[in-house]
């Protein structure tokens, strides 16, 4: 598999939805040279709910963590790229939005712990887990970027 087929999952969270902060997120992920392959505004519902979040059960905001996540719909993403699953996750910044740092996605549009905008994937395990779990094979799209090869030295791709 080349190196540029990376994939990993993102969600914007609800908070991300309702304060109309698609746009600026999805564009970072854009102009990093990241590649959009997969697309889509979804509700989740409490079963997937426990399914994605089933790590934390026993943690005491796992019930109000599902609330948050199933006030409003989400948009999911498959983004790929070289090193996609760790890249993703620098530029979502650390849990706390009043930790992360500025110029992070967190550390730019959230102050709280659980009000804090995205989701991604942190290992290639859980990456293809969640996207399969989000994504139906003919939702994922398979196409280059006219910009690849000025974004990416040879080696890279
Ligand atoms: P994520 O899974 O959403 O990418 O975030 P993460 O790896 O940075 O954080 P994780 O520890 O996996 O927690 C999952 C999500 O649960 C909420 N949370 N609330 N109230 C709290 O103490 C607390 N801690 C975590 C956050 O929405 C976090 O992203
Ligand atoms: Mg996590």
């Amino acid at each position: 598999m080349s190196k540029a087929k990376e994939k990993t999952l993102i969600i914007l969270k609800p908070d991300a939805v309702q304060r109309g902060l698609l746009g600026d997120i999805i564009s970072r992920f854009e102009k990093k040279g990241l590649k959009i392959v997969g697309l889509k505004m979804a509700h989740l519902d409490d079963v997937i709910l426990t399914e994605h979040y089933i790590h934390h059960k026993d943690k005491p905001f796992f019930d109000d963590l599902k609330k948050f996540m199933s006030q409003s719909p989400v948009v999911l993403a498959c983004l790929e790229g070289v090193e996609a699953i760790k890249v993703v996750r620098a530029m979502c910044g650390p849990t706390s939005g009043r930790e992360a740092p500025a110029g992070t996605i967190r550390g730019d549009f959230s102050i709280s712990v659980s009000s804090n905008i995205i989701h991604s994937s942190d290992s290639e395990e859980t990456a293809e887990k969640e996207i399969k779990r989000f994504f139906k094979e003919e939702e994922l799209f398979s196409y280059d970027r006219c910009d690849f090869s000025v974004i990416y030295s040879k080696d890279e791709l």
